[in-house]
């Protein structure tokens, strides 16, 4: 999105969000509008309406919005803002796999329609479980709310998990685009919120310093980490029946990978930057069962102490299988086989209950070719980093090596320290605001086409095929707070690296 398009607000729509009881309505949707109607970007002709199997009245849903947007408001509400947006929300209450629930949808947009000017265009928020995606495109689509004529748009919003594997995938895009065409289907990937995920592109190709260095011929590797310090929570049977592998890489991982690794797009259109992460994704050499084992690891967490809180293991969790062979972590080596990237490993990681949450991707760059400097053989210098911080910390790093003051010649690593917070005034922000906007203005940028997701799974699928034949080894574990599975560690030392440390100890690194 640009600055122009930013200053306007987005055009009449109601936004119709199914599942509007849960969770996500209070945690994220209710606050990013809250957001983006104080940063005058939503239009006067304006609406919501929520609708789920609560029985509830409007009065009563609006009073419990409220209630957990006070709590979640890092300030007092701004009350004009909040009436605002308050008296333009309605509840249905309804069950999504009645059909007369539709009509009676149906019946009240159009009452919207004609006294509040939303103009026939709705946004359709699916805040439900995936296996429910299938049946209420068809429930919209038999009850004719999906069908766009001149003027009047209609688009659907929904959220991974995409399938579980790649037929899966491929299924539910064959019964949305029954429906809808492809232009109307807007699938959010969280990450592509996160004001620094976006940022990747912006250092890449908004700074000419990088990209003459962006390539096999001074990169050695990219590590990339998504790690994480909570447990499976409350979230037992869902996360046994994913694990760490569907639930993390071939959505927010690949992600920033394709980030990292896409070619300059041709401008800056949804189509042409989701082209070029496509080229990336097609270029992931392709995993057997061989390459599986060696290239791929996978662990479970066991009891252990996370930030001074004893943890049980993963299989002591609440609606998780004594006997589950779930993964908790995993790490995987990954080869990109195109002319900027051959050769060039790319390390992904992610996991839960580990030492810290910590989100970064590093590249690291290959050594100087030889040192002056007596007594400090290449091999032994800190290599150059540069560490993109996605989150908590938030900013991008470089490391490179330094003289250590005194009269010997001692050579130690140093950083240079880019900080979002301490440069920008930032904003409250949930990282939906962007991304629901762009839904009403029609802006795909930050959303996931079709043929992407299919490719992400393709990746991945061989490694899902691999896991499931039976008397496969049993799962390394971790200890809860750790740093990792020790195999995670060797997958990397057999290449002769090591992983940039989750929590490093603060003295200085010299050679
Ligand atoms: C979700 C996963 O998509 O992303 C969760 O289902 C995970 O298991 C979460 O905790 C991580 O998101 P974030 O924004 O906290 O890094």
């Amino acid at each position: 999105m640009t600055d122009e398009q930013k200053l306007n607000p987005a055009g009449p729509c109601i936004l119709v969000i199914f599942g509007a009881s849960g969770d996500l309505t209070k945690r994220l949707l209710i606050p990013s509008l809250y957001h983006l109607k104080r940063a005058g970007l939503l239009p006067e002709a304006f609406a919501i309406a929520g609708v789920a199997r609560t029985n509830e009245t409007s009065e009563a849903f609006r009073e419990a919005l409220h209630a957990s947007l006070q709590q979640i408001a890092e300030e007092p509400l701004d009350g004009s803002a909040w009436d605002w947006l308050a008296s333009r929300i309605r509840y249905l209450p309804g069950d999504l796999d009645n059909p007369q629930t539709y009509e009676r949808l149906s019946a009240l947009l159009k009452e919207i329609d004609g006294t509040s000017g939303t103009a026939g265009n709705y946004l359709f928020y699916f805040a439900i479980p995936a296996a429910a995606f299938e049946n209420v495109a068809k429930r919209l689509g038999a009850a004719g709310l999906v069908n766009e004529t001149p003027g009047h748009w209609r688009r659907i919003v929904i959220e991974k998990p995409f399938g579980t594997d790649l037929p899966s995938a491929r299924e539910l895009n064959r019964v949305l685009w029954q429906h809808f065409q492809e232009d109307q289907i807007f699938r959010i990937d969280h990450y592509l919120g996160k004001e620094t995920v976006q940022n990747i592109m912006v250092l890449r190709f908004a700074n000419g310093l990088l990209e003459p260095i962006w390539n096999r011929n001074h990169i050695d590797h990219v590590q990339i980490t998504v790690a994480e310090s909570i447990g499976v929570e409350k979230r037992g049977s869902f996360y046994d029946a994913t694990g760490a592998l569907r639930d993390m890489v071939p959505n927010h991982l690949f992600q920033l990978l394709t980030l990292v690794a896409m070619e300059p797009p041709a401008c800056f259109e949804a189509n042409a930057t989701r082209n070029e992460k496509g080229k990336v994704l097609e270029s992931i050499r392709s995993m057997t069962p061989e390459s599986v084992k060696s290239d791929v690891v996978r662990a479970q967490y066991s009891t252990g102490n996370v930030n001074g809180q004893a943890f049980r293991a993963y299989w002591q969790e609440p609606h998780v299988s004594p006997v589950t062979s779930t993964e908790t972590y995993v790490a995987l080596r990954l080869m990109i086989e195109n002319w900027r990237w051959a050769g060039v490993p790319f390390y992904l990681r992610t996991g839960k209950a580990l030492a810290v949450k910590k989100s970064e991707v590093i590249v690291r760059f290959k050594h100087a070719p030889f040192t002056l400097f007596q007594d400090t053989p290449v091999e032994q210098l800190t290599p150059n980093d540069l560490a993109l911080m996605i989150q908590p910390d938030e900013g991008a790093n470089l490391r490179f090596n330094a003289k250590v003051p005194g009269p010997v010649m001692r050579i130690g690593a140093v950083e240079m320290k880019f900080n979002y917070g301490q440069y920008f005034k930032t904003q409250a922000s949930t990282g939906y605001e962007t991304l629901l906007y762009d839904c009403m203005i029609a802006d795909a940028s930050l959303f996931q086409r079709a043929d992407n997701i299919e490719s992400a799974w393709r990746i991945i699928q061989p490694v899902l095929d691999d896991w499931s034949t039976p008397g496969r080894d049993k799962l390394p574990v971790y200890a809860a707070g750790s740093e990792g599975p020790a195999e995670a560690d060797k997958l990397l030392q057999r290449d002769g690296r090591t992983w940039r440390r989750l929590a490093p100890k603060h003295e200085p690194e010299t050679s």
